[in-house]
Protein backbone atom coordinates (compact mmCIF):
# COMPACT_ATOMS: atom_id res chain seq x y z
CA UNK A 1 0.00 0.00 0.00
CA UNK A 2 2.71 1.98 0.06
CA UNK A 3 3.97 2.26 -3.46
CA UNK A 4 1.35 4.70 -4.45
CA UNK A 5 1.66 8.25 -2.77
CA UNK A 6 -1.16 9.77 -3.93
CA UNK A 7 -1.36 13.42 -2.96
CA UNK A 8 0.60 15.17 -0.06
CA UNK A 9 -1.81 17.50 1.73
CA UNK A 10 -0.54 20.52 2.89
CA UNK A 11 -1.26 21.07 6.58
CA UNK A 12 -2.39 24.24 6.32
CA UNK A 13 -5.36 23.71 3.97
CA UNK A 14 -4.85 26.52 1.99
CA UNK A 15 -5.39 24.38 -1.41
CA UNK A 16 -7.92 23.80 -3.44
CA UNK A 17 -6.86 19.85 -2.19
CA UNK A 18 -8.39 21.30 1.07
CA UNK A 19 -11.09 18.29 1.58
CA UNK A 20 -8.92 15.41 0.95
CA UNK A 21 -7.89 14.89 4.39
CA UNK A 22 -10.46 17.29 6.56
CA UNK A 23 -12.13 16.99 9.05
CA UNK A 24 -15.57 17.94 8.83
CA UNK A 25 -17.97 18.19 11.51
CA UNK A 26 -21.39 17.66 10.73
CA UNK A 27 -23.74 20.02 12.58
CA UNK A 28 -27.79 19.52 12.84
CA UNK A 29 -28.62 23.04 12.78
CA UNK A 30 -32.05 22.44 15.03
CA UNK A 31 -30.27 20.41 17.65
CA UNK A 32 -27.06 22.36 17.87
CA UNK A 33 -27.20 25.79 19.45
CA UNK A 34 -30.76 28.06 20.30
CA UNK A 35 -29.82 31.53 19.96
CA UNK A 36 -33.48 33.29 20.33
CA UNK A 37 -34.51 30.46 22.75
CA UNK A 38 -37.77 29.24 20.73
CA UNK A 39 -36.42 25.17 21.69
CA UNK A 40 -35.27 24.80 17.86
CA UNK A 41 -31.47 25.57 17.46
CA UNK A 42 -30.53 28.55 14.59
CA UNK A 43 -28.22 30.03 12.47
CA UNK A 44 -27.36 32.65 14.89
CA UNK A 45 -26.82 29.82 17.54
CA UNK A 46 -24.02 28.43 15.14
CA UNK A 47 -22.68 31.46 14.82
CA UNK A 48 -22.36 32.15 18.77
CA UNK A 49 -20.28 28.55 18.71
CA UNK A 50 -17.86 29.36 15.89
CA UNK A 51 -15.35 29.73 19.28
CA UNK A 52 -16.25 26.39 20.09
CA UNK A 53 -15.77 25.08 16.65
CA UNK A 54 -12.35 26.34 16.21
CA UNK A 55 -11.32 25.62 19.47
CA UNK A 56 -12.36 22.01 18.44
CA UNK A 57 -9.72 22.25 15.56
CA UNK A 58 -12.14 21.13 12.60
CA UNK A 59 -11.45 22.02 8.91
CA UNK A 60 -15.06 21.98 8.11
CA UNK A 61 -18.74 22.21 8.86
CA UNK A 62 -20.81 20.35 6.99
CA UNK A 63 -24.82 21.22 7.80
CA UNK A 64 -27.63 19.76 7.63
CA UNK A 65 -31.06 21.54 6.07
CA UNK A 66 -31.60 24.43 7.42
CA UNK A 67 -33.93 25.83 4.53
CA UNK A 68 -38.01 26.16 5.05
CA UNK A 69 -39.53 22.82 5.59
CA UNK A 70 -42.23 21.54 7.65
CA UNK A 71 -40.30 19.11 9.49
CA UNK A 72 -42.00 16.09 8.43
CA UNK A 73 -38.08 14.75 8.16
CA UNK A 74 -35.93 16.84 10.17
CA UNK A 75 -35.74 19.37 7.57
CA UNK A 76 -34.63 16.58 4.59
CA UNK A 77 -38.38 17.66 3.36
CA UNK A 78 -37.22 21.22 1.90
CA UNK A 79 -39.58 23.90 0.51
CA UNK A 80 -37.34 26.33 -0.63
CA UNK A 81 -34.03 25.56 -2.00
CA UNK A 82 -32.82 28.86 -1.19
CA UNK A 83 -33.47 29.97 1.60
CA UNK A 84 -33.39 29.70 5.48
CA UNK A 85 -36.20 28.49 7.81
CA UNK A 86 -37.12 31.79 8.97
CA UNK A 87 -37.38 29.81 12.24
CA UNK A 88 -33.65 29.46 11.61
CA UNK A 89 -32.85 32.85 10.68
CA UNK A 90 -32.30 34.99 7.31
CA UNK A 91 -29.85 35.16 4.70
CA UNK A 92 -27.81 37.54 5.98
CA UNK A 93 -27.35 35.23 9.59
CA UNK A 94 -26.21 33.04 6.89
CA UNK A 95 -23.85 35.08 5.51
CA UNK A 96 -22.73 36.66 9.12
CA UNK A 97 -22.06 32.60 10.21
CA UNK A 98 -19.95 31.69 6.57
CA UNK A 99 -18.02 34.68 7.10
CA UNK A 100 -16.96 34.58 11.03
CA UNK A 101 -16.15 30.66 9.96
CA UNK A 102 -14.58 31.38 7.31
CA UNK A 103 -12.39 34.43 9.40
CA UNK A 104 -11.05 31.15 11.42
CA UNK A 105 -10.19 29.36 8.94
CA UNK A 106 -13.25 26.64 8.62
CA UNK A 107 -14.90 25.90 5.34
CA UNK A 108 -18.77 25.76 5.08
CA UNK A 109 -20.57 22.40 3.41
CA UNK A 110 -24.24 22.34 2.99
CA UNK A 111 -26.80 19.78 2.42
CA UNK A 112 -28.23 19.17 -0.87
CA UNK A 113 -31.81 17.47 -0.96
CA UNK A 114 -32.38 16.82 -4.83
CA UNK A 115 -34.19 13.72 -4.80
CA UNK A 116 -37.84 15.08 -3.62
CA UNK A 117 -39.02 18.29 -2.40
CA UNK A 118 -41.70 18.95 0.14
CA UNK A 119 -44.52 18.48 -0.29
CA UNK A 120 -45.01 22.30 0.32
CA UNK A 121 -42.54 23.13 -1.61
CA UNK A 122 -44.28 25.81 -4.25
CA UNK A 123 -43.79 23.17 -7.31
CA UNK A 124 -45.70 20.44 -5.48
CA UNK A 125 -48.35 22.90 -4.73
CA UNK A 126 -48.63 23.85 -8.38
CA UNK A 127 -48.73 20.12 -9.60
CA UNK A 128 -51.70 19.24 -6.79
CA UNK A 129 -53.68 22.65 -8.25
CA UNK A 130 -52.89 22.28 -12.14
CA UNK A 131 -53.75 18.25 -12.39
CA UNK A 132 -53.41 15.30 -14.55
CA UNK A 133 -51.00 15.65 -17.60
CA UNK A 134 -49.73 19.03 -16.81
CA UNK A 135 -46.11 20.34 -17.33
CA UNK A 136 -46.27 21.04 -13.50
CA UNK A 137 -46.93 17.41 -12.56
CA UNK A 138 -44.38 16.19 -14.74
CA UNK A 139 -41.88 17.53 -12.57
CA UNK A 140 -42.88 14.83 -10.30
CA UNK A 141 -43.86 11.47 -10.31
CA UNK A 142 -47.11 10.94 -11.18
CA UNK A 143 -49.41 7.66 -12.46
CA UNK A 144 -52.85 6.75 -12.45
CA UNK A 145 -53.39 3.47 -9.94
CA UNK A 146 -54.52 0.51 -10.60
CA UNK A 147 -57.50 -1.88 -10.33
CA UNK A 148 -60.81 -1.07 -11.51
CA UNK A 149 -61.60 2.55 -9.96
CA UNK A 150 -57.79 3.21 -9.93
CA UNK A 151 -58.36 2.77 -6.54
CA UNK A 152 -54.96 0.76 -5.59
CA UNK A 153 -51.45 2.45 -6.31
CA UNK A 154 -49.30 1.70 -9.16
CA UNK A 155 -47.41 -0.80 -7.19
CA UNK A 156 -46.44 -2.48 -4.12
CA UNK A 157 -43.74 -0.45 -3.48
CA UNK A 158 -42.49 -0.15 -0.18
CA UNK A 159 -41.40 3.28 0.84
CA UNK A 160 -37.29 3.49 3.01
CA UNK A 161 -39.44 4.74 6.13
CA UNK A 162 -41.67 1.95 5.75
CA UNK A 163 -45.44 1.96 4.42
CA UNK A 164 -46.40 2.62 1.04
CA UNK A 165 -44.17 4.47 -1.93
CA UNK A 166 -47.22 5.95 -3.84
CA UNK A 167 -49.64 8.31 -1.71
CA UNK A 168 -53.44 9.06 -4.16
CA UNK A 169 -53.90 12.62 -4.57
CA UNK A 170 -57.60 14.07 -4.77
CA UNK A 171 -58.44 13.73 -8.30
CA UNK A 172 -57.40 9.98 -7.99
CA UNK A 173 -53.55 10.55 -9.25
CA UNK A 174 -50.98 8.20 -7.50
CA UNK A 175 -47.68 10.29 -6.46
CA UNK A 176 -44.11 8.39 -6.06
CA UNK A 177 -41.84 8.63 -2.72
CA UNK A 178 -39.49 7.17 -1.63
CA UNK A 179 -39.75 8.57 1.94
CA UNK A 180 -42.42 9.97 3.42
CA UNK A 181 -45.62 11.03 2.15
CA UNK A 182 -44.22 14.79 2.79
CA UNK A 183 -41.53 13.97 0.41
CA UNK A 184 -42.73 13.30 -3.50
CA UNK A 185 -40.01 12.11 -5.31
CA UNK A 186 -39.00 14.59 -8.34
CA UNK A 187 -38.65 13.66 -12.14
CA UNK A 188 -34.85 13.85 -13.07
CA UNK A 189 -36.12 13.47 -16.32
CA UNK A 190 -37.33 17.05 -16.57
CA UNK A 191 -35.28 19.34 -17.97
CA UNK A 192 -36.28 22.41 -15.77
CA UNK A 193 -35.60 20.04 -12.19
CA UNK A 194 -32.24 20.07 -13.91
CA UNK A 195 -31.52 23.80 -14.79
CA UNK A 196 -33.42 24.60 -10.89
CA UNK A 197 -30.83 22.58 -8.80
CA UNK A 198 -27.73 24.40 -11.09
CA UNK A 199 -29.29 27.38 -10.03
CA UNK A 200 -29.52 26.36 -6.10
CA UNK A 201 -25.44 25.36 -6.46
CA UNK A 202 -24.65 28.70 -8.08
CA UNK A 203 -27.07 30.75 -5.40
CA UNK A 204 -24.76 29.11 -2.25
CA UNK A 205 -21.41 28.84 -3.96
CA UNK A 206 -21.37 32.73 -4.59
CA UNK A 207 -22.88 33.24 -0.86
CA UNK A 208 -19.44 31.40 -0.72
CA UNK A 209 -20.24 27.71 0.21
CA UNK A 210 -16.91 25.62 -0.10
CA UNK A 211 -18.48 22.06 -0.72
CA UNK A 212 -22.08 20.35 -0.96
CA UNK A 213 -23.56 17.11 1.00
CA UNK A 214 -25.68 15.50 -1.95
CA UNK A 215 -28.76 13.56 0.13
CA UNK A 216 -29.10 10.17 -1.52
CA UNK A 217 -26.91 11.09 -4.22
CA UNK A 218 -27.71 7.34 -5.94
CA UNK A 219 -31.27 7.31 -5.81
CA UNK A 220 -31.88 10.83 -8.35
CA UNK A 221 -32.49 9.19 -12.10
CA UNK A 222 -35.32 6.50 -11.99
CA UNK A 223 -36.23 4.28 -14.95
CA UNK A 224 -40.25 3.92 -14.58
CA UNK A 225 -41.33 2.70 -18.22
CA UNK A 226 -44.31 0.24 -17.90
CA UNK A 227 -44.70 -2.70 -17.17
CA UNK A 228 -43.50 -1.40 -13.31
CA UNK A 229 -41.67 -4.74 -11.63
CA UNK A 230 -43.53 -5.64 -8.41
CA UNK A 231 -41.81 -5.16 -5.45
CA UNK A 232 -40.56 -8.47 -5.34
CA UNK A 233 -39.50 -8.51 -9.09
CA UNK A 234 -37.62 -5.33 -7.74
CA UNK A 235 -35.56 -6.66 -5.02
CA UNK A 236 -34.43 -9.12 -7.53
CA UNK A 237 -32.77 -6.90 -10.17
CA UNK A 238 -29.41 -6.14 -9.32
CA UNK A 239 -28.26 -2.68 -8.97
CA UNK A 240 -25.53 -2.60 -11.79
CA UNK A 241 -26.56 0.40 -12.88
CA UNK A 242 -29.74 -0.77 -14.55
CA UNK A 243 -32.09 -1.25 -11.60
CA UNK A 244 -35.18 0.82 -12.35
CA UNK A 245 -34.32 3.02 -9.00
CA UNK A 246 -31.25 2.72 -7.08
CA UNK A 247 -27.60 3.82 -8.51
CA UNK A 248 -28.44 4.04 -12.34
CA UNK A 249 -25.75 4.50 -14.24
CA UNK A 250 -27.61 7.83 -15.85
CA UNK A 251 -27.13 9.59 -12.55
CA UNK A 252 -23.48 10.55 -13.61
CA UNK A 253 -25.07 12.58 -15.92
CA UNK A 254 -26.83 15.04 -13.34
CA UNK A 255 -23.16 14.95 -11.71
CA UNK A 256 -20.81 15.44 -14.85
CA UNK A 257 -23.13 18.72 -15.24
CA UNK A 258 -22.62 19.67 -11.56
CA UNK A 259 -19.16 19.12 -11.89
CA UNK A 260 -19.23 22.19 -14.07
CA UNK A 261 -20.79 24.35 -12.46
CA UNK A 262 -18.29 23.41 -9.18
CA UNK A 263 -15.50 23.90 -11.08
CA UNK A 264 -16.69 27.44 -12.78
CA UNK A 265 -15.52 28.37 -9.32
CA UNK A 266 -12.14 29.13 -7.87
CA UNK A 267 -11.07 27.62 -5.41
CA UNK A 268 -13.91 24.14 -7.28
CA UNK A 269 -16.96 23.57 -4.78
CA UNK A 270 -16.48 20.37 -3.64
CA UNK A 271 -19.36 17.52 -3.43
CA UNK A 272 -19.65 14.24 -1.33
CA UNK A 273 -21.94 11.73 -2.10
CA UNK A 274 -24.08 10.04 0.23
CA UNK A 275 -24.34 7.04 -1.74
CA UNK A 276 -25.23 3.90 -0.25
CA UNK A 277 -24.16 1.28 -2.81
CA UNK A 278 -23.59 -2.13 -3.31
CA UNK A 279 -19.96 -2.30 -3.98
CA UNK A 280 -16.52 -0.34 -3.71
CA UNK A 281 -16.47 0.44 -7.40
CA UNK A 282 -20.45 1.50 -8.14
CA UNK A 283 -19.10 4.47 -5.00
CA UNK A 284 -16.32 5.18 -6.94
CA UNK A 285 -18.24 6.51 -9.85
CA UNK A 286 -19.64 8.89 -7.43
CA UNK A 287 -16.32 9.90 -6.36
CA UNK A 288 -14.82 10.21 -9.78
CA UNK A 289 -13.23 13.88 -10.44
CA UNK A 290 -15.62 14.41 -13.81
CA UNK A 291 -18.83 13.85 -10.83
CA UNK A 292 -18.90 14.51 -7.48
CA UNK A 293 -15.34 13.96 -6.25
CA UNK A 294 -15.67 12.49 -3.36
CA UNK A 295 -18.47 9.82 -1.50
CA UNK A 296 -19.26 8.42 1.75
CA UNK A 297 -17.82 5.32 3.28
CA UNK A 298 -20.35 3.73 5.83
CA UNK A 299 -18.20 0.68 6.26
CA UNK A 300 -16.79 1.33 9.18
CA UNK A 301 -20.26 2.72 10.61
CA UNK A 302 -22.23 -0.51 10.39
CA UNK A 303 -18.94 -2.67 11.09
CA UNK A 304 -18.39 -3.74 15.04
CA UNK A 305 -15.50 -2.85 17.18
CA UNK A 306 -13.70 -5.88 15.78
CA UNK A 307 -9.85 -6.11 14.52
CA UNK A 308 -10.36 -8.22 11.44
CA UNK A 309 -13.51 -6.49 10.07
CA UNK A 310 -11.84 -2.73 10.21
CA UNK A 311 -8.56 -3.95 8.84
CA UNK A 312 -10.22 -5.36 5.68
CA UNK A 313 -12.10 -2.46 5.31
CA UNK A 314 -9.23 0.37 5.77
CA UNK A 315 -7.44 -1.77 3.10
CA UNK A 316 -10.71 -2.13 0.62
CA UNK A 317 -11.49 1.52 0.83
CA UNK A 318 -7.55 2.67 0.60
CA UNK A 319 -7.62 0.50 -2.61
CA UNK A 320 -10.94 1.92 -3.99
CA UNK A 321 -9.21 5.79 -3.33
CA UNK A 322 -6.16 5.22 -5.40
CA UNK A 323 -8.22 3.90 -8.37
CA UNK A 324 -10.68 6.64 -7.86
CA UNK A 325 -7.77 9.48 -7.38
CA UNK A 326 -10.42 10.63 -4.85
CA UNK A 327 -9.63 10.61 -0.64
CA UNK A 328 -11.79 7.91 1.01
CA UNK A 329 -14.05 9.42 4.05
CA UNK A 330 -14.19 7.44 7.51
CA UNK A 331 -17.42 7.79 9.54
CA UNK A 332 -19.04 6.72 12.42
CA UNK A 333 -21.42 8.73 13.51
CA UNK A 334 -24.38 10.85 12.01
CA UNK A 335 -27.91 11.93 11.70
CA UNK A 336 -29.03 8.65 11.00
CA UNK A 337 -27.66 5.96 13.26
CA UNK A 338 -27.28 5.58 16.92
CA UNK A 339 -24.30 6.83 17.90
CA UNK A 340 -21.02 5.23 18.01
CA UNK A 341 -21.12 5.30 21.82
CA UNK A 342 -23.53 3.51 22.17
CA UNK A 343 -23.01 0.61 19.33
CA UNK A 344 -20.29 -0.30 20.68
CA UNK A 345 -22.07 -0.10 24.32
CA UNK A 346 -24.91 -2.52 23.61
CA UNK A 347 -25.36 -6.51 23.74
CA UNK A 348 -26.26 -7.14 19.97
CA UNK A 349 -30.01 -6.02 19.13
CA UNK A 350 -30.54 -4.41 23.11
CA UNK A 351 -32.30 -1.55 22.61
CA UNK A 352 -33.94 -1.81 19.16
CA UNK A 353 -37.04 -3.23 17.79
CA UNK A 354 -36.94 -5.63 15.94
CA UNK A 355 -39.71 -7.33 13.65
CA UNK A 356 -41.45 -10.66 14.72
CA UNK A 357 -43.74 -11.16 12.46
CA UNK A 358 -45.60 -8.37 11.76
CA UNK A 359 -45.01 -6.84 15.16
CA UNK A 360 -42.53 -4.50 16.15
CA UNK A 361 -41.58 -5.65 19.75
CA UNK A 362 -38.54 -4.14 22.19
CA UNK A 363 -35.48 -6.33 22.20
CA UNK A 364 -34.81 -5.01 25.17
CA UNK A 365 -34.19 -1.46 27.24
CA UNK A 366 -30.53 0.68 26.10
CA UNK A 367 -30.72 2.42 29.53
CA UNK A 368 -30.36 -0.72 31.59
CA UNK A 369 -27.97 -2.71 29.48
CA UNK A 370 -25.85 0.28 28.20
CA UNK A 371 -22.01 -0.23 28.73
CA UNK A 372 -21.75 3.46 29.56
CA UNK A 373 -18.04 3.23 30.12
CA UNK A 374 -16.95 0.35 27.50
CA UNK A 375 -19.47 2.01 25.09
CA UNK A 376 -17.20 5.34 25.45
CA UNK A 377 -14.11 3.52 25.87
CA UNK A 378 -14.19 1.62 22.30
CA UNK A 379 -16.04 4.60 20.77
CA UNK A 380 -12.77 6.72 21.59
CA UNK A 381 -10.29 3.93 20.78
CA UNK A 382 -11.96 3.51 16.98
CA UNK A 383 -12.23 7.68 16.85
CA UNK A 384 -8.43 7.85 17.40
CA UNK A 385 -8.05 4.84 14.78
CA UNK A 386 -10.00 6.87 12.66
CA UNK A 387 -8.23 10.17 13.01
CA UNK A 388 -4.92 8.47 11.68
CA UNK A 389 -6.45 7.46 8.74
CA UNK A 390 -5.49 8.60 5.26
CA UNK A 391 -8.56 10.94 4.05
CA UNK A 392 -10.71 12.98 5.71
CA UNK A 393 -12.83 11.82 8.56
CA UNK A 394 -16.54 13.10 9.21
CA UNK A 395 -17.18 13.80 12.78
CA UNK A 396 -21.21 14.15 14.48
CA UNK A 397 -22.27 16.94 16.48
CA UNK A 398 -22.19 15.60 20.42
CA UNK A 399 -19.53 12.36 19.59
CA UNK A 400 -16.96 15.26 21.01
CA UNK A 401 -18.77 15.03 24.21
CA UNK A 402 -18.96 11.37 24.50
CA UNK A 403 -22.69 11.55 23.91
CA UNK A 404 -24.40 8.29 24.11
CA UNK A 405 -28.31 7.81 22.01
CA UNK A 406 -31.12 9.22 24.04
CA UNK A 407 -33.36 5.95 24.53
CA UNK A 408 -35.99 7.89 26.80
CA UNK A 409 -37.96 9.79 24.41
CA UNK A 410 -41.53 8.24 24.24
CA UNK A 411 -43.50 7.88 21.19
CA UNK A 412 -45.38 11.29 21.50
CA UNK A 413 -42.48 13.35 21.67
CA UNK A 414 -40.56 11.51 18.42
CA UNK A 415 -40.55 13.58 15.32
CA UNK A 416 -38.81 10.88 12.82
CA UNK A 417 -40.73 9.61 10.27
CA UNK A 418 -39.56 6.29 10.46
CA UNK A 419 -40.76 5.56 13.60
CA UNK A 420 -43.54 6.04 12.71
CA UNK A 421 -44.17 4.45 9.61
CA UNK A 422 -41.90 1.64 11.79
CA UNK A 423 -39.44 0.85 8.71
CA UNK A 424 -36.16 1.44 8.78
CA UNK A 425 -33.52 2.00 11.27
CA UNK A 426 -33.93 -0.27 13.59
CA UNK A 427 -37.73 0.48 14.17
CA UNK A 428 -37.16 3.10 16.78
CA UNK A 429 -35.83 5.90 14.55
CA UNK A 430 -33.37 8.56 14.87
CA UNK A 431 -34.38 11.11 17.33
CA UNK A 432 -32.11 9.08 20.13
CA UNK A 433 -28.77 10.72 17.99
CA UNK A 434 -30.51 14.06 17.56
CA UNK A 435 -31.63 15.64 21.21
CA UNK A 436 -29.76 19.13 21.05
CA UNK A 437 -26.40 19.52 22.82
CA UNK A 438 -25.45 19.91 26.79
CA UNK A 439 -23.43 23.13 26.82
CA UNK A 440 -23.68 24.20 30.55
CA UNK A 441 -23.96 21.55 33.39
CA UNK A 442 -26.74 24.05 34.64
CA UNK A 443 -29.49 25.97 33.46
CA UNK A 444 -32.24 26.00 31.15
CA UNK A 445 -32.21 23.49 28.38
CA UNK A 446 -28.27 22.38 29.51
CA UNK A 447 -27.31 25.81 28.13
CA UNK A 448 -29.12 25.24 24.27
CA UNK A 449 -31.35 27.99 24.49
CA UNK A 450 -33.45 29.94 27.47
CA UNK A 451 -35.75 28.07 26.80
CA UNK A 452 -36.81 24.28 26.17
CA UNK A 453 -35.37 21.53 23.67
CA UNK A 454 -37.70 20.41 21.17
CA UNK A 455 -36.60 16.92 21.96
CA UNK A 456 -36.16 15.91 25.66
CA UNK A 457 -32.55 16.17 27.29
CA UNK A 458 -32.00 13.01 29.88
CA UNK A 459 -30.38 14.42 33.26
CA UNK A 460 -26.90 12.80 32.78
CA UNK A 461 -26.35 14.96 29.87
CA UNK A 462 -25.21 17.35 32.67
CA UNK A 463 -22.22 15.56 33.07
CA UNK A 464 -21.15 15.61 29.23
CA UNK A 465 -22.04 19.30 29.27
CA UNK A 466 -19.33 21.69 27.16
CA UNK A 467 -18.72 23.34 30.42
CA UNK A 468 -17.99 20.02 32.20
CA UNK A 469 -15.62 19.01 29.96
CA UNK A 470 -13.67 21.82 28.58
CA UNK A 471 -12.01 22.34 32.28
CA UNK A 472 -11.47 18.10 32.82
CA UNK A 473 -8.38 16.80 30.77
CA UNK A 474 -9.09 13.52 30.97
CA UNK A 475 -12.57 14.66 29.36
CA UNK A 476 -13.56 13.39 25.48
CA UNK A 477 -13.60 17.27 24.72
CA UNK A 478 -9.98 17.54 25.75
CA UNK A 479 -9.17 14.21 23.98
CA UNK A 480 -10.70 15.07 20.87
CA UNK A 481 -9.28 18.81 20.91
CA UNK A 482 -5.96 17.04 21.32
CA UNK A 483 -6.18 14.60 18.79
CA UNK A 484 -7.09 17.28 15.96
CA UNK A 485 -4.62 19.35 17.24
CA UNK A 486 -2.10 17.09 16.91
CA UNK A 487 -3.52 15.39 13.50
CA UNK A 488 -2.57 18.81 12.12
CA UNK A 489 0.79 18.72 13.18
CA UNK A 490 1.02 15.01 11.96
CA UNK A 491 -0.69 14.92 8.59
CA UNK A 492 1.34 13.32 5.47
CA UNK A 493 0.96 11.91 2.53
CA UNK A 494 -2.54 9.75 1.75
CA UNK A 495 -0.96 6.14 2.71
CA UNK A 496 0.00 3.81 5.57
CA UNK A 497 2.02 0.60 5.58
CA UNK A 498 0.49 -2.53 8.20
CA UNK A 499 2.57 -3.65 10.60
CA UNK A 500 2.67 -6.57 11.71
CA UNK A 501 1.89 -7.43 15.95
CA UNK A 502 1.37 -10.69 16.26
CA UNK A 503 -1.58 -10.94 17.68
CA UNK A 504 -5.11 -10.39 15.98
CA UNK A 505 -7.03 -8.19 18.06
CA UNK A 506 -4.57 -5.62 17.80
CA UNK A 507 -4.25 -3.31 14.65
CA UNK A 508 -0.79 -1.31 13.52
CA UNK A 509 -0.15 1.08 10.46
CA UNK A 510 2.80 3.72 10.27
CA UNK A 511 2.03 7.10 8.06
CA UNK A 512 4.95 7.97 5.23
CA UNK A 513 6.32 9.97 8.10
CA UNK A 514 6.42 7.64 10.61
CA UNK A 515 3.62 8.57 12.54
CA UNK A 516 2.31 5.64 13.86
CA UNK A 517 -1.47 4.09 15.35
CA UNK A 518 -1.84 1.00 17.23
CA UNK A 519 -5.15 -0.14 18.30
CA UNK A 520 -5.73 -2.85 20.86
CA UNK A 521 -9.28 -4.32 20.17
CA UNK A 522 -9.09 -6.58 22.75
CA UNK A 523 -8.63 -6.53 26.57
CA UNK A 524 -5.03 -7.57 27.03
CA UNK A 525 -2.17 -5.21 27.08
CA UNK A 526 -0.46 -5.01 23.97
CA UNK A 527 3.42 -4.41 24.85
CA UNK A 528 5.39 -1.47 22.68
CA UNK A 529 9.26 -2.75 21.40
CA UNK A 530 11.94 -0.63 23.65
CA UNK A 531 12.70 1.41 20.26
CA UNK A 532 9.25 2.33 19.47
CA UNK A 533 8.84 6.15 19.39
CA UNK A 534 7.24 8.23 21.68
CA UNK A 535 3.47 7.68 22.97
CA UNK A 536 2.40 11.20 21.96
CA UNK A 537 -1.88 10.57 22.86
CA UNK A 538 -3.94 7.65 24.03
CA UNK A 539 -7.84 6.99 23.72
CA UNK A 540 -7.85 6.18 27.59
CA UNK A 541 -5.51 5.25 29.97
CA UNK A 542 -1.75 6.56 29.78
CA UNK A 543 -0.27 4.67 27.76
CA UNK A 544 3.81 4.60 27.55
CA UNK A 545 5.31 0.71 27.78
CA UNK A 546 2.10 -0.99 26.47
CA UNK A 547 -1.27 -0.54 25.03
CA UNK A 548 -4.26 -1.01 27.41
CA UNK A 549 -7.12 -3.00 26.19
CA UNK A 550 -9.70 -1.39 24.04
CA UNK A 551 -7.60 1.68 23.30
CA UNK A 552 -5.60 3.58 20.86
CA UNK A 553 -2.25 5.24 20.41
CA UNK A 554 -0.63 7.53 18.29
CA UNK A 555 3.35 7.27 18.43
CA UNK A 556 5.07 10.28 16.95
CA UNK A 557 7.77 10.02 13.81
CA UNK A 558 10.67 9.46 15.46
CA UNK A 559 13.23 12.27 14.00
C1 LIG B 1 -30.74 10.83 3.80
C2 LIG B 1 -30.64 11.65 5.05
C3 LIG B 1 -31.78 11.28 5.95
C4 LIG B 1 -33.08 11.58 5.25
C5 LIG B 1 -33.15 10.90 3.89
C6 LIG B 1 -34.23 11.48 3.04
O1 LIG B 1 -30.54 9.47 4.03
O2 LIG B 1 -29.38 11.47 5.65
O3 LIG B 1 -31.71 11.94 7.18
O4 LIG B 1 -34.14 11.13 6.03
O5 LIG B 1 -31.95 11.07 3.16
O6 LIG B 1 -33.91 12.78 2.65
Amino acid sequence: MTDALVIETPADQETPAWWRQAVVYQIYPRSFADANGDGLGDIPGILSRVDYLAELGVDAVWLSPFYPSALADGGYDVADYRDVDPRLGTLADFDAMVEALHARGIRVVVDIVPNHTSNLHAWFQEALAAGRGSAARDRYIFREGTGPDGSEPPTDWQSTFGGGAWERVEDGQWYFHHFAVEQPDLNWANPEVREDFLETLRFWSDRGVDGFRIDVAHMLTKDLADPLPSSVELEAIPRDGNHPLFDRDDVHEVYAEWRKVFNSYDPPRTAVAEAWVETPERRAKYASADGLGQAFNFDLLVADFDATQFRTLITVNLAEALVTGSSTTWVLSNHDVTRHATRYGLPPLAGRRVKQGTEWVAAGGPEDQLDREGGLRRARAATLLLLGLPGSTYLYQGEELGLHEVAAITAEQRQDPAFFRGGAFDGLGRDGCRVPLPWTADGASFGFGSAGSHLPQPAWFAEYAVDAEASDPASTLSFYRRALALRHELQTGETLEWLETGREDVLRFVRPNGWQVVTNFGTEPFALDADTGAVVLSSGADAEASVPGETTVWIAPTA
